[in-house]
């Protein structure tokens, strides 16, 4: 019986070090995760993040360091990973591009569904139920998401930033207890990168905690309640917002002139002024629904997610 575990460690990575040949690209690196956290980690570009989620998640085998789930050490293996609880989206978009939105959700659940091979070609009742029962949850992440309706489009005909958010709803398919998120708004205007902020905020309310990097400070400063920055494989700081965001050497290192101007006020406006423009847009709009064609539509890459998986 697991009682309310309220601020228990979720993630715990000690002692983190990758290096590759000569390049350490991350340096003794520890992090925890708390239940009901929202964790951001930022850091220059080559500062070390991603390779610190790859470690993470069984994708590199860290040369130092051990990184543990709930209390467990966790296997480098990403579908062990991912099966211990941890699921993660990624810096640049993996989905199959030419499956549907809807059996993109269904492959991130098949580390939950445990009907085998002879089942699933003897297509039985208890494969059915289990189908049946996948596809309710799919379209339940969809709904959450804000894609149900595109359900049966193909991944690849979706806008950029559905096309993220749908990565999203695929990493929650596999019901995690800690979401990895790598920069979940790059590539996003204002508005949608405000509604990924919110998502973010329902998905840490959902009982799983999140672990983002994100370039945009905004975003990150808003959402979340520690924020560690990395600079050159190492951990500079790490504290709440405001802290991290007062302080001298993160302004050097990091933040400097960019985010000390203005261009935030300039993106605030804009969404503010696209979201007015989309309630008109809403109260105009009585019969004509269709979706505009995707135009912007980028053509995903398919991958095989997380290649030893199979
Ligand atoms: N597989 C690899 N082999 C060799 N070097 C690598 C490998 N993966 C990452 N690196 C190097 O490690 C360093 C950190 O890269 P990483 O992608 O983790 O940075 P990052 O903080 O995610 O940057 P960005 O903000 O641009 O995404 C870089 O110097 C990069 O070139
Ligand atoms: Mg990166």
């Amino acid at each position: 019986m697991t009682t309310a575990t309220t601020t228990a460690t979720v993630l715990e990575a000690s002692g983190v070090t990758m290096r590759f040949g000569g390049l350490t690209a991350v340096r003794s690196v520890d992090l925890t995760v708390n239940t009901g956290e929202i964790v951001g980690l930022i850091g220059p570009n080559g500062a070390g993040k991603t390779t610190f989620f790859n470690c993470l998640t069984g994708l590199y085998v860290p040369t130092e360091g051990k990184v543990s789930y709930k209390g467990t050490v966790l296997p480098p293996k990403p579908h062990l990973v991912t099966k211990a609880g941890i699921a993660r989206t990624f810096q640049n978009i993996r989905l199959f591009a030419n499956m549907t939105v809807l059996e993109n959700v269904l492959v991130g659940r098949h580390t939950r569904t445990k009907e085998g091979l002879w089942s699933a070609l003897l297509r039985g009742p208890g494969f059915r139920k289990a189908e049946a029962t996948s596809r309710e949850r799919a379209m339940e992440l969809l709904e959450f998401i804000g894609l149900a309706h595109k359900a049966d489009h193909l991944s690849r005909n979706l806008p950029y930033g559905e096309q993220r958010k749908l990565e999203i709803a695929r990493a929650l398919a596999s019901e995690p207890g800690l979401l990895l998120l790598d920069e979940p708004t790059a590539g996003m205007n204002p508005q949608e990168t405000r509604a990924t902020e919110e998502l973010v905020f329902a998905i840490r309310d959902k009982g799983i905690a999140v672990l983002v990097i994100e370039h945009d400070m905004r975003f990150i400063f808003n959402l979340c309640d520690r924020v560690a920055v990395l600079v050159q494989g190492e951990k500079l700081i790490e504290g709440t917002s405001d802290v991290v965001q007062g302080d001298d050497r993160v302004i050097a290192a990091y933040l400097g002139e960019p985010f000390e101007g203005a261009p935030e006020d300039t993106a605030l406006d804009a969404v503010e002024a696209a979201e007015a423009q989309a309630a008109d847009a809403d109260a105009d709009a009585d019969t004509d629904t269709a979706e505009a064609p995707a135009a912007e539509a980028q053509t995903a890459d398919a991958h095989t997610a997380e290649g030893d998986t199979k």
